[in-house]
């Protein structure tokens, strides 16, 4: 695993990891499940953002505060993307939110885009690019490419829930530069380029469409 990858490891991550992952589980149970994982992994992947000195007064008298000093930018690469968004901003209500639109071909497993919206500015933002399933890797290159070429981002950092290895290693030798932190690495991808044991198709399984 290349060095830039971050596994995140919690009793309550591993917990809902169960619920995600169970067949059994209803798309509603799926939806808050990822935006409640995308909470928890908020505290570890923002553990470097800047901070600011501020004066404040207390109830009680002045006092030396910090406040975030950087503008974070969120962008789910679409569909399942989405789900993670609500549970970050939860905890970062000023975060501004891009979007990429961005699927895999069924067949040939290349990303094809279709949509790419950012912020004005987004060059500036501490940008995290969300997406819970990262299986050949591709879509979430092609992403990276995209915020890099279009939007000027230099620093990204990817947010994932599930990671096979062939897909941290594809989306590592293309963006070595790229932060990437996950819930958890998986085994390996099956003949249809899907994760095992995985979760299924997440965006299915959020939007109901399966
Ligand atoms: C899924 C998932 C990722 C991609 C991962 O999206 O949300 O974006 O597959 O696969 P990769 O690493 O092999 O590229 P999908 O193509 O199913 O689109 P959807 O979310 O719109 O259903
Ligand atoms: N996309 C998904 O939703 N699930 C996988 O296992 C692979 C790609």
């Amino acid at each position: 695993m290349s060095a830039t990858v971050t596994v995140l490891k919690h009793p309550l991550i591993e917990h809902k990891l169960a619920i995600l992952r169970n067949r059994e589980t209803d798309n509603k149970l799926f939806r808050s499940t990822l935006e409640e994982l995308s909470y928890l992994l908020v505290y570890e992947i923002t553990r470097d953002l800047a901070l600011r000195p501020v004066r404040i007064h207390t109830p009680l008298a002045p006092c030396d505060a910090l406040q975030l000093a950087e503008q974070v930018l969120l962008v789910p690469v679409l569909r399942a993307g989405l789900g993670m968004v609500s549970g970050i901003l939860n905890l970062i209500p000023s975060a501004k939110v891009g979007h990429v639109g961005v699927y895999r071909d069924e067949h040939s497993l290349q990303p094809v885009e279709y949509y790419f919206r950012l912020p004005p500015d987004a060059a500036s933002m501490r940008t995290f690019l969300l997406d819970p399933m990262l299986a050949t890797g591709g879509s979430l290159a092609h992403a990276v490419e995209l915020l890099k070429t279009k939007g000027g981002i230099e620093r990204i950092t990817v947010v994932s829930i599930l990671a096979a290895p062939e897909g941290l290693d594809a989306l590592h030798a293309a963006h070595p530069d790229v932060e990437i932190y996950t819930a958890m690495l998986d085994d390996h991808l099956n003949e249809h380029g899907y994760i095992l044991p995985g979760l299924g198709d997440c965006g299915d399984r959020l939007f109901g469409t399966l």
